[in-house]
C-alpha cells in the first residue's frame, strides 16, 4: 500500500529529466506519484515518459480538452501529502513568491494546503541574483522547505552552485520531512522504517545532537591542553545518522577529520564553548550523543599576553572544573530526548562506565578500552561495550563507521521499549 501521495511538479530546466530518477525513487519508497509539468519543462521531457510510469494523466494545462478532471488543480492540490517541484526554475520560484497563478503548476501551489519542497536548479548567475534570493526568502518565511542546490559543472558549462542536488538526497529529504512534519500520517514510531533503494531511513523522525573531537582550554595565546581526540568516532555516529534520515547537527571541538556529509556543525574549541553551543541547540534534539573527549580540568585563570620563562625550572598551572556538558543535557531533558554518553577508560572499564551511566543520568554509554591495539584515540577501528540498563553487548573490533550504526540500532531499540 502507498504510505505517502505525492505531487511532483516539473518545470522547465535542462534537469527536468532527473525528476523522472526522483520519481522511480518515490515510488521504489512506497509514495504514490501524480505528475503536473509546465509547457516549458515539456520541450525538456514528454509527458508521456511520466504518464507511462504513474500510469496517470500527466496535467499540463488545465484547459486542454484531453484533460479528465475539469477542475484539476483543486482536486490534484487537495490530494496529496506534498508538492515536490524538480527542478525548480527561477521563473517558477519567482511565480509562486508572487502569488502569480497563470499556468497549472503556479495555479496549484496557490490551491495548496499540503507541505510544499523545492529542488531548484539553475544557472549560478540566475540563482544568485538578489532577485531570486529575495523570492527563495519570502517562500522559506511561507513555510516552504527548499533543497539546496549544489556546487559543479552546470549544463552551461560554468562551474558553480546551481546544480540540482543528487536524486537520492531529494528523496531522502523529502521522506524525512513527511515522517517529521506535524502532519504527518506516521504517527506510530515503529512505521517510520522507509525503505529508498537499499537504505532504510529508520531514523527519519529523530534529530541528533552529537559532540565530536577534543576541546582546547587555553593556557595564553599560544599554549593549550588537549587530548587526542581526532573526532573521527563522533563523526562516524553522525554520518551514519545522516545516512539513515536523522537530522544531524554536530558541536564539533578540534578534529583531525572533515566534517561529515549533510551535517550541520558548529565550531566550539573550549569546553565553555562546546557547553554554550550544546545547550543552544538542544532544544531541537531528539537525541544527544556525547562522543566528544571534554576536558574536566582548564587553567583557572588563562593569560592575555604569553607566558614568560623568566628562569623558573618548574611553572604550576591552577586548574578549575569544567561544566560537564552530559550531566547537564541530561538533567535538563525533556519531550523523551534520549541521552547517550562515551566513557574512555584505561581500567575495569565496564564498572566505571556503568557508574558513569548512572552517576550523570544517561540512557546508555559506549564504554572504549584505549588500552587496547586499534580503540579509543585517533584510530579508524574501536573496540566498545554498549551499555544500557538492561543490556550489555560487548563488541569485537571493527571499523567506528560500522560501530556507529550498532551504536543507532541500540538507541532506536531504546526508543522503541520507551514508546511501547
Ligand atoms: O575522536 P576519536 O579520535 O575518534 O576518539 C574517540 C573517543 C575515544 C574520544 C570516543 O570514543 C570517546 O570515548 N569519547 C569520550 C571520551 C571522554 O572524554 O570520556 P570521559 O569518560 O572523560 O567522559 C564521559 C562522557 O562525558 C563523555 O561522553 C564526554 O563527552 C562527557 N563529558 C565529559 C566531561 C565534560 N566536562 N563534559 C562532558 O560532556
Amino acid at each position: 500500500m502507498s504510505k505517502f501521495q505525492i505531487g511532483l511538479g516539473v518545470s522547465g530546466g535542462i534537469a527536468a529529466y532527473k525528476a523522472v530518477e526522483v520519481m522511480r525513487l518515490l515510488q521504489k519508497s512506497r509514495c504514490e506519484v501524480s505528475v503536473a509539468m509546465t509547457r516549458h519543462a515539456t520541450e525538456f521531457v514528454q509527458p508521456l515518459t511520466f504518464r507511462a510510469l504513474t500510469d496517470k494523466h500527466v496535467i499540463v494545462d488545465d484547459y486542454d480538452p484531453a484533460n479528465p478532471d475539469p477542475i484539476a488543480h483543486i482536486n490534484f492540490s487537495q490530494n496529496i501529502d506534498l508538492l515536490l517541484v524538480v527542478p525548480a526554475t527561477a521563473n517558477i520560484i519567482a511565480k509562486f513568491a508572487n502569488g502569480v497563478a497563470d499556468d497549472f503548476l503556479s495555479s496549484t501551489y496557490l490551491a495548496c494546503t499540503a507541505a510544499v519542497m523545492i529542488a531548484p536548479a539553475m544557472n549560478t548567475t540566475m540563482w544568485e541574483q538578489p532577485a531570486t534570493q529575495r523570492n527563495i526568502e519570502r517562500l522559506k518565511a511561507d513555510g516552504v522547505h527548499f533543497v539546496e542546490p549544489v556546487a559543479g559543472e552546470l549544463a552551461c558549462k560554468t562551474v558553480g552552485t546551481g546544480k540540482l542536488e543528487d536524486v537520492e538526497n531529494i528523496v531522502k529529504q523529502v521522506l524525512a520531512l513527511l515522517v517529521q512534519s506535524p502532519k504527518s500520517k506516521v504517527q506510530d514510531r515503529e512505521k517510520t522504517t522507509l525503505d529508498i533503494g537499499h537504505e532504510t531511513l529508520d531514523l527519519a523522525a529523530e534529530r541528533l545532537l552529537i559532540t565530536v573531537g577534543g576541546t582546547r582550554e587555553a593556557i595564553d595565546p599560544v599554549r593549550y591542553i588537549s587530548n587526542y581526540s581526532s573526532g573521527k568516532m563522533g563523526y562516524a555516529v553522525a554520518e551514519a545518522a545522516g545516512a539513515r534520515g536523522a537530522e544531524v547537527t554536530v558541536v564539533a571541538g578540534q578534529t583531525t577529520i572533515d566534517t561529515a556529509a549533510n551535517v550541520k556543525v558548529f565550531r566550539a574549541l573550549s569546553a565553555v564553548e562546546m557547553h554554550d553551543a550544546v545547550m543552544r541547540e538542544l532544544p531541537n534534539a531528539t537525541i544527544f550523543v556525547g562522543a566528544a573527549a571534554v576536558a574536566d580540568y582548564r587553567p583557572a585563570n588563562s593569560a592575555d599576553a604569553k607566558i614568560k620563562k623568566d628562569g623558573k625550572e618548574t611553572m604550576t598551572l591552577e586548574l578549575t572544573k569544567t561544566p560537564d556538558i552530559l550531566a547537564d543535557v541530561a538533567k535538563h531533558r525533556s519531550n523523551g530526548l534520549l541521552v547517550i554518553g562515551f566513557a574512555a577508560e584505561t581500567n575495569d572499564v565496564v564498572n566505571y562506565a556503568r557508574s558513569k551511566m548512572q552517576k550523570k543520568g544517561l540512557d546508555m554509554v559506549v564504554a572504549n578500552d584505549i588500552t587496547k591495539e586499534g580503540a579509543g584515540f585517533n584510530t579508524d577501528t574501536n573496540i566498545a561495550t554498549i551499555i544500557s540498563k538492561d543490556s550489555q553487548i560487548d563488541l569485537p573490533l571493527m571499523p567506528k563507521r560500522e560501530l556507529a550504526d550498532k551504536i543507532l540500532d541500540e538507541i532506536l531499540k531504546l526508543r522503541n521499549s520507551n514508546a511501547g
